[in-house]
Formats: C-alpha cells, sequence, structure tokens
C-alpha cells in the first residue's frame, strides 16, 4: 500500500495527543515528522507532551519545536481546558527523548525539499509555523499536497460567538495559510462538535485494555468533565484526530467547498473563518473543503481501533 506523507504540526493538549495516537497506528500513514507549536500549552510544555506520547506508545518520530508565541499577539494559554500537564487526566513517564537540533521550520523545509512526492501538512493548533514555512520558504509550496488543518468554524466559534481557538490564537498566520492557494481542508467545529466521545464510548478505548487505550481514556475524561460544565454536547469533541479521519477515510466526512476569509482587522470578529457558501459566490475564489458532518460513530470506531493496535 502507498502510504500517505504527512507532517503533523500540533499543540499537544488532549486533542492533539489522541490525533497522534490515532495517525501513527494507520498503516496508511507515513509520519515523517511532528513539529510543536505554543497553543494550549507553552511550547516547552506541548513539545514535551508531543515526545511523551510518541515514548508511551512505543513510536519513533522525529519531533521538531516550534513557534514560542503567535505572529503578531501575545501567546496566551489556559490551563483549564487541557490541565495543568495539558493531557488531561492522563500521567505519562517523561521520556529522555528531546526535540531534533533542526527548528520546526527547518525540519519542515528539509522534508518537502527532499521528498520525492508531495507531502500533506496536518496542523492542529495555531497556524504560526505553517506562515513562517510559507513566508521563509515558498518555494516548498510545490511540494504541500494539500494542508488538512483542525480550526476555525463556519457557523460558530469557541473562544467567543466568532473565532475558534486555533485561529483566534494567531489570525494573522492563518490569513496567510488561508490566502496561500494551497489547497485547504478546513476540519472546523462545524464537524468536530459532531465528532464527540461519549462517557460510553470513552469507556470503549479504555476497555481495550492496551496503555494507549488508558492513556487516551485518561485524557478524554477530563476533557468529558471539561466540557459537561459548559457545552451543549453529550460528549467532548475530539477536535484534531478529525483531521486524521479525513485522509484516512475521508468518506466519512461530509464536506463542501467555500472561500474562507480570517477576520485580522475586526473587533467582534476578530479571527472568524468568514465562509461563502452563497450559490452565486464566484466559485474561482474558492480557497478551501470546509468540513461540516461526519460518521460519528464510524469515527469513534477509528479511535477505538487506534487503541486496540498498541496490544
Ligand atoms: O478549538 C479546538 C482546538 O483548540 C484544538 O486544536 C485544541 O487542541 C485546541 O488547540
Ligand atoms: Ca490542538
Amino acid at each position: 500500500m502507498k502510504k500517505i506523507p504527512i507532517i503533523m504540526d500540533v499543540d499537544t493538549g488532549i486533542d492533539d495527543a489522541i490525533a497522534i495516537t490515532l495517525a501513527l497506528s494507520r498503516p496508511e500513514l507515513d509520519v515523517k515528522c511532528i513539529t510543536t507549536v505554543a497553543g494550549n500549552r507553552t511550547i516547552e510544555t506541548t513539545t514535551r507532551n508531543t515526545l511523551d506520547v510518541i515514548a508511551y506508545l512505543g513510536e519513533d518520530v522525529p519531533v521538531a519545536k516550534g513557534a514560542v508565541k503567535p505572529l503578531v499577539k501575545e501567546a496566551k494559554i489556559s490551563p483549564v481546558t487541557h490541565g495543568e500537564s495539558g493531557l488531561g487526566n492522563a500521567v505519562l513517564p517523561h521520556t529522555d527523548k528531546k526535540p531534533i537540533e533542526a527548528d520546526a521550520i527547518t525540519a519542515m523545509r528539509e522534508i518537502l525539499e527532499n521528498s520525492p512526492e508531495k507531502v500533506t501538512l496536518v496542523p492542529t493548533g495555531p497556524l504560526t509555523n505553517i506562515a513562517v514555512l510559507l513566508f521563509a520558504y515558498p518555494h516548498v509550496k510545490e511540494k504541500i499536497e494539500k494542508i488538512v488543518l483542525m480550526g476555525g468554524g463556519a457557523f460558530e466559534g469557541n473562544v467567543n460567538a466568532a473565532a475558534e481557538y486555533n485561529i483566534y490564537s494567531d489570525p494573522e498566520a492563518a490569513s496567510v495559510v488561508f490566502k496561500s492557494g494551497l489547497p485547504i481542508i478546513m476540519c472546523g467545529l462545524d464537524v468536530t462538535m459532531k465528532a464527540y466521545a461519549t462517557a460510553d464510548d470513552i469507556e470503549r478505548i479504555r476497555k481495550t485494555g492496551t496503555n494507549a487505550g488508558k492513556f487516551c481514556a485518561d485524557a478524554l475524561e477530563y476533557y468529558y468533565n471539561r466540557y459537561k460544565i459548559n457545552s451543549r454536547l453529550p460528549g467532548c469533541a475530539v477536535n484534531d484526530a478529525v483531521t486524521i479521519a479525513y485522509i484516512v477515510n475521508p468518506e466519512i466526512v461530509t464536506a463542501k467547498p467555500s472561500r474562507v476569509l480570517v477576520d485580522i482587522d475586526g473587533v467582534k470578529s476578530y479571527g472568524c473563518t468568514a465562509s461563502d457558501f452563497r450559490p452565486d459566490r464566484d466559485r474561482s475564489l474558492d480557497n478551501a473543503l470546509v468540513c461540516t458532518d461526519i460518521d460519528r460513530e464510524k469515527f469513534i470506531d477509528m479511535l477505538v481501533c487506534a487503541a486496540e493496535s498498541y496490544k
């Protein structure tokens, strides 16, 4: 089977960790590198968490450390959403593995330049690293297959009514990415809020009896309890893992073409991903496929299967 080469760019956090676990369990994927960015937690913590998750799974993927803060805004982390460690209730042994010498941007450039085929970028945090890559090394665009990102929302935000966390954390970077001309698959809140894990789903993951199952269930349990406080959902949205599910099983996701513009000038709408679906729009300006629905059962089955695969 011809593997799909990907580079993940993460701010590990709970759902980033689930996305990493899913990606590393899939034979269809060749995870060339995982780059880290400040977002859910500081760059030191998101990098540490990423290294610990990979080591705990017994996997060996290069990790390259990226941006310490957004392009323009100040970094704003929230110790609540993902817990103090950033991994919810999961407690992982700290690996002595370190990130590679190269920074995230250099690592992505080198992989893209040397890859015999185009590579898919999978950012699941603020888009700072991706924007800097495109600014610093525009020639690598020809080696990028597409960008499958978790971020945005055509119809709602989660920071406020208009903006989703990853985009809101670095709207200027997001604007650069959405204007890059590269094919973008936007796995925003429109689809990720339908990709929720219920208490029973988390129990199914735990009952796989693997270390990965326990880790994912402990992480998701924290997320579930946070969502119970302030969300209408009957579970927790496993946002970032939808990117990997889309790449591996695009048939379980519904997506619509749109022109998406990131608001970097507004006040109330700063960081909004304004998505144009008007049938009479100028479709030559479309720049993204916006995901709007998912077969949730099949998505959860993929997460259970990923946990089981680490027997
Ligand atoms: O809005 C959800 C996104 O913000 C996810 O990527 C989560 O990890 C946080 O970064
Ligand atoms: Ca994330």
